[in-house]
């Protein structure tokens, strides 16, 4: 009997090698290196097809083009993300830590697509038929016709899937628990995970309908990452948000079909996940103007502007190497802000403990916030409490020059709209400056922290340790 082959596969990030080792060269993961056959795998797939030697066609680039046909899920928010629905025959992963709400905000959406006429089927590889059905009441859709099993078995439900009448949305919950007679791997492996969605994807490619993979993101290397199917499917959706706030926000960080750049904005309430249509109101909700160390940042997250609240808090520190605790925001971003004061400003903040937060759980990647960042550290320095109708936005370069952002005409209309009065940036151009609000440009750091220091009860060159 011919030796069966074997491989040794990374399960955090799919990465193969010929013989086991503690640690993935790749990605550096521990004890995620596991044994696996490796000519039942995918790679073998072209072996057993016999697709050598025969010629497909070329065509030309230019020709006729149909659009992509998208099938709303009436979840606005979601819609936005996809880029105005899923286009038929597409597949969309969407990942997240477990526990997020990920089923939850797909059986909304799968009922709001059936309210509306739609033919969907939920699969569900972790619930009982019963739990699905449970929650659909719990959150008040429980009468919407949407067909549910309860199976793991890639051959058994695609064998479902095509005798059922042609479905516009199939959701599978959750790629982890899929396992196909192909492969000999257990199920949660890589190469179970990639030969099943695999197949989905063939699944979605061959019917049209739209197939949505629901994938855990788990750092713990025994559960494969939904990472390794990523470049399967057309769409990668991420819903993130932490625990302890009730804010969930979901990314596209992959989209063939549209805009990478969107976010939908949901809280999760008792009746399951609620849109959040104005999330400048609900970030800025319980804000406490009097404290100091509290700055507002007009920020954009794709194309809608959203303000959000940095809170900063620098306090005298007992270590001799002070704590810098950042959430939601860049920590090497910060460690520049705070070189630029000190070196550039004349500011002494170095010495300190200094912890920054980005308000109800938004993580920050725009260098916009720059600015806000800026003046809540001044703010909580000098313990000058900023104006609470005021907002800022603003990057900050390395000669403590401030530069002018995108959009900024975007991010003032929105402020305004929110009521604020004033906003702190950099030079604008003069199209943007047509706005209600009262516009202070400023072309070098310094002036701003001067202004803020000036009705400080603290002066900002003073160690504030003693
Ligand atoms: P779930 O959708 O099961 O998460 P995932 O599929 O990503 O693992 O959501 C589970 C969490 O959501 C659970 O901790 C309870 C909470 N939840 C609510 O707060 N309200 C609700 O109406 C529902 C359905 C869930
Ligand atoms: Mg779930």
């Amino acid at each position: 009997m011919a030796r069966v082959k074997t491989t040794f596969v990374c399960q955090s990030c799919g990465a193969t090698t010929g013989q086991w080792a503690g640690r993935c060269d790749s990605c550096g993961e521990w004890n995620s290196i596991v044994e696996e056959m490796a000519d039942t795998g995918v790679g073998a797939g072209p072996k057993s097809a016999k697709a050598a030697g025969r010629p497909t066609q070329l065509v030309a680039l230019s020709g006729e083009t149909e659009d992509a046909l998208r099938i709303p899920s009436g979840m606005e928010e979601l819609d936005r993300v996809t880029g105005g629905g899923f286009v038929k025959g597409s597949a969309v992963l969407v990942g997240g830590d477990p526990g997020i709400g990920k089923s939850t905000l797909l059986l909304q959406a799968a009922t709001a697509l059936a309210e509306a006429g739609g033919n969907v089927i939920y699969v569900s590889g972790e619930e009982a038929v019963a739990q699905v059905r449970l929650r659909a009441q719990r959150l008040g859709v429980g009468g919407a016709e949407v067909k549910l099993a309860s199976e793991t078995n890639v051959e058994t439900i695609l064998a479902t899937l095509e005798q059922a009448e042609k479905p516009d949305l199939v959701i599978i919950d959750s790629i982890q628990t899929l396992w196909t007679d192909r492969v000999d791997s257990a199920p949660g492996t890589v190469t179970q995970v990639r030969t099943s969605a695999q197949a989905m994807t063939r699944f979605a490619k061959k019917s049209g309908a739209a197939v949505v993979l629901v994938g855990h993101v788990t750092k713990d290397g025994q559960i494969a990452g939904p990472r390794v199917v990523e470049h399967m499917v057309d769409a990668v959706l991420y819903f993130e948000g932490d625990a302890s706030h009730t804010f969930r926000i979901l990314r596209g960080v992959k989209n063939r079909y549209g805009a990478t750049d969107e976010i939908g904005v949901f809280e999760m309430t008792q009746l399951g996940l609620r849109q959040v249509a104005n999330p400048s109101a609900l970030f800025l909700d319980q804000r406490d103007t009097s404290a100091a160390g509290s700055a507002v940042f007009a920020g954009m997250e794709g194309t809608r502007p959203v303000l959000v609240e940095i809170q900063a808090l620098v306090a005298p520190s007992p270590l001799g190497t002070p704590r810098r605790a950042v959430v939601g925001w860049d920590s090497a971003r910060l460690s520049m802000v705070l070189a630029v004061l000190e070196t550039r400003c004349g500011v002494r903040i170095g010495g300190n403990d200094i912890y920054l937060n980005v308000a109800g759980g938004l993580k920050i990647g725009e260098p916009a916030a720059d600015l806000a960042v800026a003046a809540a550290l001044i703010s909580s320095l000098t313990d000058s409490p900023l104006p609470a109708d005021a907002v800022y936005f603003g990057e900050i370069s390395l000669s403590g020059g401030v530069r002018p952002v995108v959009h900024a005409a975007l991010r003032l209309r929105e402020a305004g709209k929110l009521g604020f009065e004033t906003a702190y940036t950099g030079r604008l151009n003069s199209a943007d400056k047509k706005s209600d609000l009262a516009v202070q440009e400023y072309t070098q750091l310094t002036e701003l922290v001067g202004r803020i220091a000036a009705s400080g009860r603290r002066p900002a060159n003073e160690a504030s340790a003693d």
